[in-house]
């Protein structure tokens, strides 16, 4: 990487200024090289000479030219120009033979463009998706999903070995409720409305009559016990539950290496519970067991109830347990959503208590919610917003607009279905991944599937333009032919972005954030429909000319088509 290689030159010209006592001796300060805001102080910065100033003593400017100045007695083919400028900025400027050199790196690595080595030998454990048992994928869990995924393809493309786990919610005092539910009311039909009916029901019901919640307690317990009528009902709703959202899982195209549900830690929550005790972590306090967090950083969290239940936390402790001794990760992901906050805190916490985990890092990605233009998105009182029907109409307004579409006229009815689905679908997906994950979503149709703005349909539409062009001038991509040419303006910014994605990839796992991403493709689509607009490609002359522009479409192709996988976003070859 190009800015690998800046690092590196601007690491020896120190040494080099220090041994030739052009500098005194201190130890070289981490080197923060950032892509400036404005073109015009080049493609890389930094600030390394304000920082050593500091060190020194000195005036930062003076040391910038003179690192400066070490620096272009190199004369570095692939830079243009080196400056040091006022406060002690040094701006590097890339030669146009090193843009180009990246369109043939893009062209020979195709769909490999972007990846990596860096997590090799490294795991990442992703929890994502998890929706409940008994109750219906909501759109929240929508979020985790799409992001957890995201973030999956992400760590897997830099190498990392990848172990994605959906967390569902299937073991607790809820199970209790709907089994006497069950048992007072019966199942009319076998769906997760039924049981989500049920489960408001109960509610209503327990208002009234609060004995029920002591019942539905017993019934957990005998649950927990192996009590065998309510483990048999509690199967039958984990059944329902799962071939619903398979459903979902299969409309959006998603597939989670291992759904081990909370239910799957039964075996363990005694010695998690015992440990806690024998390390004087938990307390018993009127009957429960309680973990007290040091000088009350934290609040304290139950993991035994009163009764002997155990809660989310005790859950959530034992999958950790398995999770680092089955796959002793590196990194443990949690997408779940920011009203989760404290929990996680308290689980992660308990581990670094507990002792467990000295080589794992925890991080939780914790999601905004998702809102309407006029406010939140679900409703409690069991009125929930139905995700199959947010998806199904996410397909049903872009079959509208395609059937609408000049370009739509010119493709079948199979077409038009298949595109519908795959522009759909991203569209919802896209409006998750582009904004940064700790924001409230807006939810609004018209941004959603606008053809203009950050959208997954402006994206697909790019990607299609730029297949047709090439599918027209039937293409094939010499990448050894294209030539350093003086670029026009609009193709100088092309390559002065798209070399950018492989740093882009590595900065949205180490942050987690997805967005990064979005906002370069966005950018870079940009860039690339304005070159469209102004200029010719296929009728471009001299030749030469013709393939440079020919394979900058190529190259933009790719990189789009390489984000959108990454995303989980199909890329269509028409719209
Ligand atoms: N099932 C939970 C919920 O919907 C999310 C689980 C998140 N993962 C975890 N390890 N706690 O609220």
């Amino acid at each position: 990487m190009i800015r690998e290689e800046i690092k590196k030159l601007i690491e020896k010209s120190i040494k080099e200024l220090q041994k030739d006592k052009k500098l005194p001796k201190f130890d070289i300060p981490e080197i923060k090289i950032e892509h400036p805001e404005e073109k015009v102080h080049g493609d890389y910065s930094t600030n390394v000479a304000m920082v050593i100033a500091k060190l020194v003593r000195k005036n930062p400017i003076e040391i910038a030219k003179l690192i400066n100045w070490k620096l272009e007695i190199g004369n570095w083919k692939f830079l243009n120009k080196i400056e040091a400028v006022e406060p002690g900025f040094i701006n590097f400027f890339l030669s146009n033979s090193v843009l180009t050199k990246e369109l043939k790196i893009i062209l020979k690595e195709k769909e490999k463009y972007g990846s990596s080595k860096v997590g090799k030998g490294k795991t990442v454990i992703i929890d994502y998706s998890s929706p409940n048992i008994a109750k219906p994928f909501g759109i929240g869990h929508l979020r985790s999903t799409i992001i957890g995924q995201a973030l999956y393809n992400i760590y897997k493309f830099l190498g990392w070995k990848c172990i994605g786990d959906n967390h569902l919610g299937d073991w607790g005092t809820q199970f209790g409720k709907l089994i006497v539910a069950i048992k007072k009311w019966r199942m009319k039909d076998f769906s997760v409305r039924e049981l989500e009916n049920l489960y408001v029901k109960f509610h209503k019901e327990a208002e009234k009559n609060p004995k029920l919640e002591e019942e539905a307690r017993r019934e957990f317990k005998n649950l927990e016990k192996g009590e065998k009528t309510a483990r048999k009902t509690w199967k039958k709703c984990v059944e329902i539950s799962l071939k619903e959202f398979d459903k979902v899982y299969k409309l959006i195209g998603i597939k989670i290496d291992y759904a081990l549900g909370e239910s799957f830690y039964q075996g363990m929550f005694e010695a998690v519970v015992q440990e806690t005790i024998k390390k004087e972590i938990a307390l018993k306090s009127q009957g429960a067991l309680v973990i007290k967090y040091p000088k009350d950083k934290l609040p304290p969290a139950m993991l035994l109830k009163s009764d002997g239940a155990t809660t989310y936390l005790t859950r959530d402790l034992a999958t950790v347990k398995y999770r680092l001794k089955k796959w002793k990760p590196d990194l443990i992901i949690y997408e779940v959503g920011a009203d989760q906050k404290l929990h996680l805190k308290q689980l992660f916490e308990a581990v670094e208590l507990l002792g467990w985990a000295k080589r794992t890092e925890f991080f939780h990605v914790a999601h905004g919610l998702y809102r309407t233009k006029t406010g939140k998105f679900s409703t409690r009182k069991g009125k929930t917003i139905h995700l199959e029907e947010v998806l199904k109409e996410a397909i049903e307004k872009t079959r509208e607009i395609i059937e609408k579409s000049e370009t739509g006229q010119e493709l079948s009815k199979e077409e038009k279905e298949k595109i519908a689905k795959i522009v759909g679908i991203g569209a919802v997906k896209y409006n998750d991944l582009f904004q940064h994950y700790s924001k409230d979503i807006i939810f609004d149709w018209d941004k959603i599937l606008n053809l203009k703005g950050n959208s997954a349909p402006y994206l697909q539409y790019t990607f299609a333009r730029c297949q047709s062009v090439l599918k027209k001038a039937k293409l094939e991509t010499e990448p050894e032919k294209v030539e350093v040419l003086t670029f026009n303006k609009e193709e100088k910014d092309i390559l002065r972005e798209i070399y950018k994605f492989p740093e882009i990839v590595k900065e949205a796992a180490d942050r987690f954030s997805s967005n990064l991403i979005c906002n370069f493709i966005f950018d870079l689509a940009q860039k690339y429909n304005l070159f469209y607009n102004l200029h010719s490609i296929i009728k471009a002359q001299p030749a030469e000319l013709k393939i440079f522009r020919l394979t900058i479409t190529a190259c933009v192709a790719q990189v789009l088509k390489n984000t959108l996988n990454l995303i989980g976003i199909s890329a269509p070859e028409k719209m």
